[in-house]
């Protein structure tokens, strides 16, 4: 089958979060089932040509495409995803992705992202090369199903292509004006209350993805299901629900060539399920980083997370006397907002030699952070999938997480486990969205690192269990055939 797999980010070249790390392991695997991908992606200048191995293509050379009535050029750039064959296009703008970020708030956000899914769809007839799926991700792309099924109809190339799209986050849905019709040239009889690109009186990309491609996923079983009710819906519940038989969940895999403790490059300790004492050295090496005093019997609590209201950090500056009173220690990594970055940029002055914080993107330490914690802390309000609590079930690391989304579906509280006699739990977690349900349950997970034998059980129950992409690829492949029955 073949696969243009459409994204804005993708590990190793451009990352703002998970869509990253899917983007750059999916493909392989569905490239191990037999299929052929090809991705595509915007060129960022922050992307390194020479590093990262682009070539410029001249046998496509110059592409005109056409946004807001202005011709843009357009070039493209190719490399090898690695360890793969799957080959990447870069769409080459440098009009509008030479700026300071992947995603801005420019006044023309809309446009770069018009211009991007136009230059795939120019760049699939260029190598008239015809998809049996183009798979779409997020509102950046979600104009491309109706571009396929109305725009670029005439052009019989893609008669038998069909389109899903993966929703990854609901919430960012690409919503502008008006002025984005005439901008994407959408036919005006499409927009009005309640038709088929308009919500709430904007143009909303997510919305049109959703409504026009062949099928449609997200990232979680239970994310899949609470996106159609009104809490979690973000406004889109009702329409989704009006196509809930063509909606489904698959998990998020782990790329473990990136993400292993007993491989991973920026472990200056390796280690693995038969030995952990080099866990407790990284643990030594970071604390003495970030000049902490380390004590062994002390738990160190990781947080790794983009800084924004999904992720549940008004519940934990609500909770922060009560969890900087337990006898643990924290690290914690994050960018994002400017309230939240100024909240954890001010705690190591507060709480001496109990929290060390770097404010920023750092893959480096991200994986650093992953290896030395003894436990990790998600108190996500919503999170389609999460992939820290599945990095950390491989690190031995153990998540503390709120009962939402793909948190729900990957960690299982121990305690409840064993009420019900079982002792394969993996985790702790919580329902309540209260600082009060947080700061418990992170002292349930400090009080049971105490006891060696039952926190070493824990450990292993997690890192023993497997979440490659092998099962989930194959789950997208069974959606792809569904797709192309139904176009
Ligand atoms: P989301 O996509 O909502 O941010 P995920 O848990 O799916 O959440 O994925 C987040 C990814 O981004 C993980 O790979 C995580 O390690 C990484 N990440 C998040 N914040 C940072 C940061 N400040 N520095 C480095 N990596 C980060
Ligand atoms: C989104 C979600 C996150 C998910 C990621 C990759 O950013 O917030 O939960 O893991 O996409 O699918």
């Amino acid at each position: 089958m073949k696969i243009a797999f459409v994204t804005t980010e993708c590990v190793p070249y451009a990352k703002t979060g998970g869509l990253a790390d899917v983007a750059g392991a999916l493909p392989k695997a569905l490239e191990k089932l037999g299929c052929e991908v090809k991705i595509f992606m915007p060129k960022y200048s922050s992307i390194d040509e020479s590093r990262k191995g682009l070539r410029y293509n001249w046998d496509i050379g110059e592409m005109i495409v056409r946004v807001n009535g202005i011709d843009r050029s357009v070039h493209l750039h190719q490399a090898k995803l690695p360890n793969s064959n799957v080959e990447v296009n870069f769409i080459d703008c440098p009009y509008y992705f030479y700026r300071g970020a992947i995603y801005t708030n420019d006044r023309d956000e809309d446009e770069r992202f018009i211009l991007f899914s136009k230059g795939v769809i120019e760049t699939l007839q260029r190598f008239g090369w015809a998809p049996d799926i183009i798979h779409c991700n997020d509102w950046q792309s979600g104009l491309i199903p109706l571009f396929i099924k109305d725009n670029y109809k005439w052009d019989r190339l893609f008669d038998k292509t069909a389109t899903v799209f993966t929703i990854h986050n609901i919430a960012y849905q690409g919503r502008f004006s008006k002025s984005a019709l005439s901008a994407a040239e959408i036919r005006g009889d499409l927009f009005y209350p309640g038709g088929p690109v308009e919500f709430e009186d904007s143009v909303s990309f997510m919305k049109t993805g959703i409504v026009f491609a062949d099928l449609i996923n997200t990232v979680s079983n239970k994310y899949s299901h609470e996106i159609l009710k009104e809490e979690h819906g973000a406004g889109l519940h009702n329409i989704l629900r009006a196509r809930k038989s063509d909606v489904y969940g698959i998990l998020n895999g782990v790329d473990y060539e990136e993400w292993n403790p007993e491989t991973d490059k920026f472990l200056p300790f390796k280690y693995s399920m038969k030995d952990l004492s080099g866990k407790t050295k990284n643990k030594k090496f970071l604390m003495d980083h970030f000049n902490l005093p380390f004590d062994v019997n002390r738990p160190l609590i990781g947080m790794v997370s983009r800084l924004v209201q999904q992720k549940g950090f008004d519940i934990f500056a609500g909770a922060i006397n009560e969890l900087i009173n337990l006898n643990a220690q924290w690290i914690i990594l994050g960018g994002g907002e400017q309230k939240y970055e100024n909240f954890f940029r001010g705690l190591p002055n507060y709480f001496p030699g109990k929290i060390g914080t770097y404010i920023g993107y750092n893959n480096e330490l991200s994986h650093l952070i992953e290896a030395a914690a003894d436990i990790f802390v998600m108190p996500s309000r919503y999170e389609p999938c999460g992939l820290n609590q599945i990095y950390s079930l491989k690190y031995g690391t153990v998540p503390v997480v709120r009962k939402t989304g793909g948190l729900a579906d990957t960690i299982k509280d121990w305690d409840e486990e064993k009420q019900f006699g079982f002792d394969h739990g993996n985790g702790f977690s919580f329902y309540d969205y209260t600082s009060y349900a947080l700061s418990s349950s992170v002292e349930r997970a400090v009080n049971t690192f105490k006891e060696k034998d039952i926190w070493k059980k824990i450990q292993l129950n997690g890192m023993k269990l497997d979440f490659s992409w092998d099962s989930s690829a194959e789950k997208y492949l069974e959606l792809y055939k569904m797709a192309k029955e139904k176009r």
